[in-house]
């Protein structure tokens, strides 16, 4: 299966702490790859560093067969890989409508951008609530709109951090035929989440992250099955 991303050797340290250590793995063409760990173990930054957000010490990332190390995050968003924000972020006074153009505004003129943000919103399930404030949604609404503001940037790959917390199993599943659709669409994710079953019945493959290291990788069944992985990071979480 061809790499659409490959990471190699990434590291960025904050004075003495290394956040992520020499971590190396390829992302497939049209996988799901979850990348757990407990808190503190570099997720987020790897995310950051792959977006561009923060430049990295030392290692590589290539995307679709070339080099991104270093480009700011408005080019590698160009380059098509998009990523959502653990905190979700909104500007004071923008409507929901306002939010998706405001990201699909990357590569469209603006009445271009209005209507993808249109159909992005019809697409999700949040059609209705285009003129809201995205702080009068639902927290399930909340996670949606995240994947929304990442869609309308045409990307071929999306970073999602941790978009099903916060909700109950019940409400994830929205988020969650959401992501399985627009895969079956074409798209390519990655994401940071925490709520195990959800990762056990969504992703094809799983890295998994302790002090900034890559501790293992694998399907989901390698990865319950691996002793070291339970004992050492999730104890009984693993069958939740
Ligand atoms: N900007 C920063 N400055 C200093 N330390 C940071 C910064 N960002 C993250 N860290 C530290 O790096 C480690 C990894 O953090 P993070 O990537 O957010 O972990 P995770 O997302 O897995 O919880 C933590 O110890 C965190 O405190
Ligand atoms: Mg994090």
């Amino acid at each position: 299966m061809t790499a659409i991303l490959e990471i190699r050797e990434l590291s960025k340290s904050f004075g003495g702490l290394t956040a992520v250590d020499r971590v190396s793995f390829d992302v497939r063409e049209g996988e799901i790859l979850a990348v757990i760990g407990p808190n503190g173990a570099g997720k987020t930054t790897l995310f950051s560093l792959v977006s561009g957000f923060i430049t990295p010490d030392s290692g590589s990332v290539v995307l679709e067969g070339a080099p991104i190390t270093g480009l700011k995050p408005p080019a590698v968003a160009r380059r098509g890989l998009a990523r959502s924000f653990q905190i979700v972020q909104v500007f004071a006074g923008m409507s929901v409508l306002d939010a998706v153009t405001a990201a699909a505004l990357l590569r469209l003129p603006l009445n271009e951008a209005i209507a993808r943000a249109r159909d992005v919103l019809d697409d999700i399930g949040l059609a209705s609530r285009a003129d809201a404030i995205p702080d009068s949604l639902s927290m399930q609404d909340r996670k949606l709109l995240e994947i929304a503001k990442c869609i309308a940037t045409g990307p071929r790959i999306i970073l999602l951090d941790e978009v099903m917390s916060g909700l109950t199993l019940a409400e994830a599943q929205v988020p969650l035929a959401a992501i399985r659709r627009l895969r079956d669409g074409g798209i390519t994710f990655v994401m940071v989440e925490h709520v195990m079953p959800v990762v056990m019945s969504l992703a094809d493959r799983i890295v998994v992250l302790n002090f900034g290291q890559k501790v293992a990788e694998g399907t989901p069944e390698e990865i319950v099955a691996n002793q070291a992985v339970r004992d050492a990071y999730f104890g009984e979480d693993m069958d939740a």
